[in-house]
C-alpha cells in the first residue's frame, strides 16, 4: 500500500511539472528545460500510467496526444450564447458605432481594449472544480459540438487550474494555426496529394473538427482567449482588461498585442500601425476587435441580435484580387518534383504587385478547376508566395486551356514521371541542373547549414563557374580563394564572410546535416527524430529497413527512401567528404557543466530592444546560464536594457555586479551559440 501511495505522489508530482515545463513552452515561449527532459519525464509518466492505470486521469498531460477516434460529436448547449461581431470597414463606419456606443452610457468614464481578430474558430473552454472539463464550438451560438478531447492536444490550453480559481467558469477563445504551420500543413499535403486548406481558418476548423484527436494533435494549433464567459463561486474583475490579466494568472495564453487605449483615436492609431504590420504577425489576422473596456457598461449596452453593442470588428482590408492567368510555369524541385505556378498578368494587392503565385500540383489545379486564360482570384493570406483561389467562371470565353503536366524536364529534357499514389511528377534524371542547384540552396539555407552569404544567385554562379558540384565542394572552397574574389559581385570582404560561414557550418548539430542532405520525405522534423534515434551519420546510412521501420514515426516511405538514399555510391561519397572536412557527424550530447554559459547567472533589467526577455533568457538557458529576477551577490551580469525602472540596477552597484547592455549580451549569445 505504502508503495502504491508513493506511485501516486511521483505521479502528482511528474504531472505538476509536466504542466508547469508546457506553461513555460506553449504559453511563455519560455523553456527552463531541453526537449530531451522533458521527454523523460514525460516517458516516466506513461509508463507510470501504463502499468498504474487506475491513475490514469484525463487531466494527465500524456492524454494530449489524443483519445480514439469518435463517430460523431456530441452537442454542447451553452448556458451564455456565443455572440457573434459586427463589422466596420472604414474610419466612418468606426465613428459611427463610437457614436452609437457612447450615447447610452454618455457621462460615464470608459475605455477600450483593442485585440487582434484572429481568423480561426472560436472555442468555448468550461473548468469545473479547476480541471477542463468541456470544449466546444460555437455552433449556432446556443448549441456548439463538444470537440473536448481535441482540444485537450492543444498544449496551451490548460487542463487545470489553480485552486483559488472560479468553481465553474468558461472561458472563450480562438483556435488557429499559426502561418508557419499552415504553409507547412499544405506542402505536406501537396506532396500527398491531399486537397488543399484555403486558408489558415480552414485549416484550424479542419483540424480541430477531426473525429480523430489523434490527428488533431499532430496539427501545431494554437490558441489566444478573449474573453470570459461567466464565473460562479468567485468575484471577478470589473474591467474585460483586468479579467484578461486575471486569466493569464490562470494560466491562459492571452495575446501580448492587446492594448487598453484610452480614446477612439488611439484605437484608430492601433488599427493603422497593424494595418502595415500584419504580415509580420505570426498568425492571420483579419481586423481588430475593439471592446468597450467596463463590464458595467458592456453590460448596460447590451446586445441587438447576435451582436454586442460594446463590441465591434474592424475589418483589414481584403489582400485578394482578381487578374488574368497568362499561362502556368514548371520550376524544378530538389527532388526532381515538377511544380506548377502560375504566371499573372501584375495585379496589385494590399499594395504589393503580383506577377506570380502558387498552384501546388496537378491535381489541385485540376480539383479548383483553374484553365490557361481565366480570370482567377489571387490571395496573399499572410503566405510569403500568393495563392490563387480559383476562377472567375462567369468570366470565362471558352478559349481557356486546360492545363497538362509536361512528360519531360522542362530543364533538362529528361523524362519526368509520376509515380503510382503520389501527387507530383517528377524529372527522373538526378544530375539535372535545376535539381542539381535546388539541393545546393536547399543544404546551404538556414534551415539547413545554414551558410550565409551564399543564397540562390551565389549558388546559381558557384554551380555554372564549376566551382562546386554539389554540397561536398562548398567545403573545398578555401583554397579556391582567388577565383571566388574574381567572381562578379564578390570582393575580399564577402568571400572571407562566405569561407567563415562554411568552417562555422561545421559545427551544426547532426539532424540539421541530415536534413541539409535533402533525403526525399525527410522534413526538418523527421531529421531530429533519426539523429536522437541513431546519434550518428554512419549509424543512420547503415540502418536497415527493419531497422527504420521500428521508429514509430517511420513508415515505409520514409524507410525506403533513407535506405535509396544511402545506397547511392554518389552520396556515400558525398557524406564520406563531408567527414573529411570535418563536419560533425556525430551527436554528443554536451552535459550541463560543459556548455558556455554554465555557471553564468544573469539578471535582466529594463525592456530589451532585440527581443523579448522571455527570449532573452530562454537563449541564455538553452547554453547552460541561469536567470533570476533580483540581483545577489551570486549574480555574475545584470543586463541593463532600456529605462530600466525599480532597484536591480542600484542593488548591482551596492553589492558591484557587473553590467552590461543589451548588445554585450546578444554578442554573448551569438558567440557562443
Ligand atoms: S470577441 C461578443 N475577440 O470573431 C464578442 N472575437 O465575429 C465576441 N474573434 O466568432 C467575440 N478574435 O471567434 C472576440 N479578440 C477577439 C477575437 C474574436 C477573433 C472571432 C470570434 C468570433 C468572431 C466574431
Amino acid at each position: 500500500m505504502a508503495k502504491l501511495n508513493q506511485v501516486k505522489q511521483r505521479i502528482e508530482k511528474l504531472r505538476a511539472e509536466i504542466n508547469h515545463h508546457n506553461y513555460r513552452y506553449y504559453v511563455l515561449d519560455s523553456p527552463e528545460i531541453s526537449d530531451a527532459e522533458y521527454d523523460e519525464l514525460m516517458r516516466e509518466l506513461q509508463k507510470l500510467e501504463e502499468e498504474h492505470p487506475r491513475f490514469l486521469t484525463p487531466d494527465s498531460p500524456t492524454q494530449r496526444v489524443g483519445a480514439a477516434p469518435v463517430e460523431a460529436f456530441g452537442v454542447v448547449e451553452h448556458p451564455q450564447p456565443l455572440l457573434s461581431l459586427g463589422n466596420a470597414f472604414s474610419q466612418e463606419e468606426l465613428a459611427a458605432w463610437y457614436k452609437r456606443t457612447s450615447k447610452p452610457i454618455a457621462g460615464e468614464k470608459f475605455d477600450f481594449t483593442c485585440e487582434h481578430k484572429i481568423d480561426g474558430l472560436a472555442v468555448a473552454l468550461t473548468y469545473v472544480d479547476g480541471r477542463f472539463t468541456t470544449g466546444a464550438t460555437r455552433g449556432d451560438g446556443l448549441r456548439g459540438e463538444d470537440i473536448t478531447q481535441n482540444l485537450r492536444t492543444i498544449r496551451s490550453i490548460p487542463l487545470s487550474v489553480p485552486r483559488d480559481a472560479p468553481a465553474r467558469f468558461e472561458v472563450r477563445g480562438e483556435v488557429f494555426l499559426p502561418k508557419a504551420g499552415f504553409e507547412k500543413l499544405n506542402r505536406e499535403r501537396a506532396e500527398e496529394g491531399l486537397p488543399l486548406f484555403a486558408n489558415p481558418r480552414n485549416a484550424a476548423a479542419g483540424s480541430v473538427r477531426q473525429l480523430d484527436p489523434r490527428i488533431t494533435a499532430k496539427r501545431p494549433l494554437d490558441i489566444y482567449i478573449y474573453m470570459l464567459g461567466y464565473a460562479e463561486g468567485k468575484a471577478t474583475p470589473p474591467t474585460h482588461w483586468e479579467t484578461m490579466e486575471y486569466l493569464k494568472s490562470l494560466g491562459f495564453k492571452i495575446n501580448p498585442n492587446n492594448e487598453l487605449l484610452a480614446s477612439i483615436d488611439r484605437v484608430e492609431k492601433f488599427y493603422h500601425t497593424w494595418v502595415e504590420r500584419r504580415e509580420s504577425l505570426p498568425y492571420e489576422a483579419d481586423g481588430i476587435v475593439v471592446k468597450v473596456n467596463q463590464l458595467d457598461l458592456q453590460e448596460r449596452l447590451g446586445s441587438i441580435g447576435h451582436e454586442p453593442r460594446w463590441a465591434i470588428a474592424y475589418k483589414f482590408p481584403a489582400i485578394q484580387g482578381t487578374t488574368r492567368l497568362i499561362d502556368i510555369g514548371i520550376s524544378v524541385g530538389r527532388t526532381g518534383t515538377l511544380n506548377p505556378y502560375a504566371i499573372l498578368e501584375p495585379v496589385s494587392v494590399g499594395g504589393v504587385t503580383i506577377k506570380q503565385a502558387a498552384l501546388h500540383n496537378e491535381d489541385d489545379i485540376r480539383r479548383k478547376d483553374i484553365r490557361i486564360g481565366d480570370t482567377v482570384v489571387v490571395q496573399r493570406a499572410g503566405e510569403v508566395i500568393p495563392q490563387v483561389v480559383g476562377p472567375v467562371v462567369s468570366k470565362r470565353s471558352g478559349r481557356e486551356k486546360v492545363f497538362k503536366m509536361p512528360k519531360r524536364c522542362p530543364v533538362c529534357g529528361a523524362e519526368a514521371i509520376k509515380p503510382e499514389g503520389e501527387a507530383m511528377s517528377r524529372c527522373t534524371n538526378a544530375a539535372c541542373p535545376a535539381q542539381v542547384q535546388e539541393r545546393l540552396e536547399h543544404f546551404v539555407s538556414r534551415v539547413g547549414m545554414d551558410i550565409r552569404g551564399i543564397g540562390e544567385s551565389q549558388s546559381a554562379m558557384l554551380l555554372r563557374e564549376g566551382l562546386v558540384k554539389n554540397a561536398a565542394d562548398l567545403y573545398d572552397l578555401k583554397d579556391k580563394r582567388e577565383q571566388l574574389v574574381n567572381l562578379e559581385r564578390m570582393a575580399e570582404k564577402s568571400v572571407s564572410n562566405i569561407l567563415n560561414a562554411i568552417e562555422n557550418s561545421k559545427r551544426r548539430p547532426l539532424s540539421r546535416v541530415i536534413f541539409a542532405l535533402g533525403i526525399l520525405h525527410i522534413g526538418e522534423e523527421m531529421a531530429e527524430i533519426l539523429a536522437s534515434h541513431f546519434g550518428s551519420m554512419n549509424r543512420l546510412a547503415n540502418a536497415s529497413r527493419e531497422k527504420l521501420l521500428s521508429i514509430p514515426t517511420v513508415g515505409p516511405k520514409i524507410a525506403d527512401s533513407i535506405v535509396a538514399f544511402f545506397r547511392q555510391e554518389e552520396n556515400q561519397k558525398i557524406i564520406q567528404r563531408l567527414k573529411d572536412a570535418g563536419v560533425k557527424l556525430e551527436e554528443k550530447k554536451a552535459k550541463p557543466e560543459e556548455l558556455p554559459l554554465a555557471g553564468l547567472e544573469f539578471v535582466i533589467t529594463g525592456r530589451l530592444e532585440a527581443s523579448s526577455r522571455q527570449e532573452a533568457e530562454a537563449k541564455i538557458k538553452g547554453l547552460g546560464g541561469t536567470t533570476k529576477d533580483n540581483v545577489t551577490r551570486k549574480t555574475t551580469y545584470l543586463v541593463v536594457g532600456a529605462d530600466p525602472g525599480g532597484t536591480k540596477l542600484s542593488h548591482a552597484q551596492e553589492l558591484g555586479i557587473k553590467q552590461i547592455k543589451e548588445e554585450k549580451l546578444r554578442r554573448l549569445l551569438e558567440r557562443k551559440a
